[in-house]
């Protein structure tokens, strides 16, 4: 297997081979002109390249392991959340990224919920407690502005879920 083709058949030894490595790295040397300009363009526009999907997979991984983390945490599925805050009209009240149409401000933005250490600053910010807020508010605080919506369990899981991939 030869790594430039035929004109340099001592390239096949491990020697040549970095040889012919370092050349396509750092230029021809002087009196066998081999383009290193392209060389370091056409490198350079690959490895951006690469960086490019590397940024994308990582991104997509981050996703998909936050999306993990809110199942394990809650048993409810974080991709059901957007659909059901809309349909319950959170967002009238509520910011909510990733929820189309949610920017109340009645309520505090819900961005970067995972992070948060209370839950309307009365309860500790735990999975169950997320649920039982979102089912009824009332019986944390009674005098909050959140009314209870009508979701259900099931529901307010999925919706806690979602609401833990917002970091
Ligand atoms: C009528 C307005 C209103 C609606 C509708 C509403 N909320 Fe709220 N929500 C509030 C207010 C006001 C607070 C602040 C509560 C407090 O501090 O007592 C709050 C607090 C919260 C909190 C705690 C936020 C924090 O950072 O402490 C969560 C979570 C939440 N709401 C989720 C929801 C979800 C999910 C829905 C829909 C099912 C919803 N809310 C619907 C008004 C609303």
């Amino acid at each position: 297997m030869s790594l430039s083709g035929h004109e340099h058949p001592a390239e096949e030894s491990a020697e040549g081979r970095t040889h012919a490595l370092r050349e396509r790295l750092l230029g021809a040397p002087p009196g066998r002109p081999r383009h290193p300009w392209w060389w370091i363009g056409g490198g350079t526009a690959l490895l951006l390249a690469l960086a490019g999907v590397m940024g994308a997979h990582e991104l997509s991984q981050r996703r998909s392991e936050r999306m993990h983390d809110a199942r394990e945490l809650t048993g409810g599925e974080p991709s059901e959340g957007p659909a059901l805050m809309r349909a319950y009209g959170c967002g009238g009240c509520h910011t909510i990224p990733g929820v189309p149409g949610a920017d109340g401000t009645v309520g505090p933005p819900l961005t970067g919920f995972a992070r948060r250490q209370y839950i309307g600053g009365v309860a500790l910010n735990e999975p169950n407690t997320l649920v039982e807020w979102i089912l009824n508010p009332k019986q944390f605080d009674p005098k909050t502005a959140m009314p209870v919506t009508g979701v259900t369990r099931e529901q307010a899981r999925h919706i806690a879920a979602f609401l833990y991939t917002l970091r």
